[in-house]
């Protein structure tokens, strides 16, 4: 069986940007694969190490949304990256062997050094970013590494860690493949990408009442300013959200009566509104309940943690023989 890495950062509560750009994904992985899914608490810190104060809770409210949407401790290896200190080991070990050159070549280290505002991000472990990430693929031997394409770099990043490693020490770690995660678009309330920050996501916990008031608010095609004009699904960002949730005869009503000015987008909208709500509403049970048990998603990273340690263990001691140490 191959085995499968993937992380994220903890940002609180998730979204619908998370259920459908990773969360769908991962909980249909678990069947095949051997899984190991993390909280990248110190990667969490390369952007926000000024203000960490909310990074453990954070963690543990992700968790808890994974596990209300699926993912199962029983299958996959849940765990808090900061619980490994082998994590850190490695990552130091790699980047003796990292040129700086490819890093500072990253797409999203140029990227994110030109547009993140009011962070100071022109330090060494913002830099070494992709040299953690390649730590953590390659502790647990991965050979497929579930991300979408803007996280593609990072592991091209790693197979090419890992090829210099290889040629160094022999051959100790595979080289993972990206499983390119075929992301549907999902746009935030404002048409922008759903992001906690932007203040226009819609999370997964929200009440029926809350998903129906936010999107009946969400931008559609401009190009519709009053119900008599025209409209283009394809211009429209909650269009996004009827190409996910609809029948094809749904999609099929609403693009005729958008284009003719037929309906008008509230009720363009609705058809859509009772999916999402319908969609939700086990994830939002299935969390509640967690509430109740209190500690329990501690208990869960507890378990995990144990099982990663162990893997990470062998395959540090295999490490530290290639290198000589
Ligand atoms: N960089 C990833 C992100 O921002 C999170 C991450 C950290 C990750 N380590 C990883 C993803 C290892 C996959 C594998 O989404
Ligand atoms: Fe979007 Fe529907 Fe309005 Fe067309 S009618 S702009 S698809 S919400």
């Amino acid at each position: 069986m191959d085995t499968i890495v993937s992380g994220m950062r903890p940002t609180g509560r998730l979204h619908l940007g998370h259920l459908h750009g990773a969360l769908r994904n991962w909980v249909r992985l678990q069947k095949d694969y051997r899984c190991y899914f993390f909280v990248a608490d110190w990667h969490a810190l390369t952007t926000d190490y000024a203000a960490p104060q909310g990074v453990r809770q954070s963690g543990i409210e992700m968790v808890a949304d994974w596990l209300a949407v699926g993912l199962d401790p029983e299958r996959s290896v849940i765990f808090r990256q900061s619980a490994i200190k082998e994590h850190a080991e490695l990552h130091l070990l790699l980047s003796m062997i990292t040129p700086l050159g490819w890093l500072e070549r990253n797409p999203t280290y140029k990227e994110q050094m030109r547009e993140v505002e009011g962070k100071d991000l022109s330090t060494y472990g913002f830099l070494g970013y992709p040299v953690l990430q390649a730590a953590d693929i390659v502790m647990y031997k991965a050979n497929k590494v579930p991300v979408g394409i803007d996280q593609a770099p990072h592991v091209e990043l790693t197979r090419e860690i890992v090829r210099r490693f290889n040629q160094f020490y022999g051959a100790v770690f595979p080289e993972p493949d990206v499983l390119l995660t075929e992301m549907a678009k999902v746009p935030g309330l404002d048409g922008r990408k759903m992001s906690k920050s932007y203040n226009n996501a819609v999370f997964l916990t929200d009440a029926p009442k809350e998903i129906d008031q936010k999107l009946s608010r969400m931008m559609t095609d401009p190009a519709r300013v009053t119900r008599k004009d025209p409209g283009e699904p394809e211009k429209c960002p909650a269009f996004n959200l009827h190409k996910i949730y609809c029948t094809p005869e749904e999609i099929d009503y609403v693009t005729k009566g958008c284009r003719t000015a037929g309906i008008g987008c509230l009720e363009c909208k609705k058809i859509m509104i009772k999916h999402v709500i319908a969609d939700l509403e086990p994830i939002r049970e299935r969390r509640a309940a967690l509430e109740n048990r209190p500690g329990h998603v501690e208990e869960v990273l507890e378990r995990g943690n144990r099982a990663a340690a162990q893997k990470a263990e062998e395959t540090m001691t295999e490490v530290r023989t290639a290198v000589g140490l």
